[in-house]
């Protein structure tokens, strides 16, 4: 198991990345000294396949555990599922001692984290990630959300885990595609933060192709790190923290542009990725080569990095509509060479345009 601290003081807690780190959490919890009330919040899928080691350590370890079933996926980050979430915790008897446990994708852990965060001006939630997104990206930070109809991930709060427990064996069964998605955030992380990091998954993609336990355990953990030491700088977001956005930015509205339907997320931060390595080219900031490098890590893990290129001016239209956008201007965090990225806010919309042509 591997140890992944998180310093933020009065809220720090432990990563905890492994096979087996999800029959942990009575343990853990017990550790915490926290209230004998635990509800577990997942989706049915995921309980059927993965609950059995959570509830068993809960018993084991004399926890009163009710089971709190979400709709699947994104159609959980709704006001309504909340509302009934808190509803099964007055039910329950949950009280400021009492702590949730959200065991599923990013999804689950950001509903739970949002009726944590809320319920009672806040009780403690342990994440339990079972998705790799969810595990490099969603469960570590503290942010939690529910959709709005304008759009996603509109209403949330900060709050941060007691702890993260990231079974890296519940990886075994995840679809594909969805695996596949995940790598995005990984190889993100390396291209802007840590060129050691990068060439590591660089070497090791047909072990993580595989799955394989040691290769999972590692590249998991690699990246728990690369984005806690950016949340311990930067926790509540301002300026450090847009870091993780890369490939976000044109990432985000290619989802858009395509009604969130063709592309999955990891797949449009793969696009968003090879189009702002090439405004990056474009603006002189990267020496050539340097999107080409990236582009084959995300060709050989099965990402797409063409075959979007039909509408760049409503690509384009859709960045102004960006939630970071500063006096209309969207920041581009951008990558000067492998394991280092600069915050640029005045790209000229012509070197987006070609940069999005690229795509075609
Ligand atoms: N809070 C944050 O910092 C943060 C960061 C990134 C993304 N997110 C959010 O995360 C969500 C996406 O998360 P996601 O990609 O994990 O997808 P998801 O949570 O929507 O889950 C996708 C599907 O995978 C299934 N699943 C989960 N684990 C499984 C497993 N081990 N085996 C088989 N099936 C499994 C689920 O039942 C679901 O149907 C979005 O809502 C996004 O906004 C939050
Ligand atoms: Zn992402």
């Amino acid at each position: 198991m591997i140890d992944v601290p998180v310093n933020l003081g009065a809220r720090s807690y432990r990563i905890l990345v492994g096979a087996g780190a999800l029959a942990m959490v009575g343990a853990e919890l017990a550790r915490l000294k926290v209230g004998r009330r635990v509800a577990l919040v997942s989706d049915a899928a995921i309980l059927a396949l993965h609950g059995a080691a959570v509830t068993r350590s809960l018993a084991a370890a004399s926890f009163d555990v009710t089971t709190v079933l979400l709709p699947e996926g994104e159609r959980a980050k709704t006001l309504e599922v909340a509302a009934s979430t808190w509803e099964r915790f007055l039910d329950a008897g949950l009280d400021r001692s009492s702590t949730v446990v959200a065991l599923g994708g990013g999804a689950v852990g950001d509903l739970a984290g949002f009726a944590a965060a809320t319920y009672m001006r806040g009780i403690g939630v342990v994440q339990a990630p079972t998705t790799l997104l969810a595990q490099v990206d969603a469960s570590i930070g503290g942010k939690t959300a529910i959709d709005h109809a304008r759009a996603k991930n509109l209403i949330g709060a900060f709050h941060q885990p007691r702890l993260v427990l990231s079974d890296t064996s519940t990886l075994l069964t995840l679809p594909e595609r969805e695996y596949r998605s995940g790598l995005a955030e990984v190889i993100k992380h390396g291209i802007v933060l840590d060129a050691a990091y990068f060439e590591d998954v660089e070497r090791g993609v047909g072990a993580l192709l595989e799955r394989e336990p040691a290769a999972l355990e590692r590249i998991v953990a690699g990246s728990c790190r690369l984005k806690a030491s950016v949340v311990e700088r930067d926790e509540q977001e301002s300026e450090l923290r847009h870091v993780l956005n890369y490939g976000h930015t044109i990432g985000h509205a290619i989802e858009a542009v395509t009604g969130y339907r063709r592309f999955a997320h990891g797949e449009a931060v793969s696009l968003g990725i090879a189009a702002e390595a090439g405004i990056a080219e474009r603006l002189g900031l990267a020496k050539p080569g340097v999107r080409a490098r990236q582009v084959r890590l995300l060709e050989a893990v099965g990402l797409p990095v063409r075959g979007a290129g039909e509408a760049p001016s409503l690509v384009v239209e859709a960045l102004s509509r960006d939630k970071k956008a500063r006096d209309g201007r969207v920041p581009f965090v951008l990558a000067p060479e492998i394991g280092a990225f600069r915050l640029v806010f005045d790209v000229p919309t012509a070197t987006i345009l070609d940069a999005l042509a690229d795509l075609a």
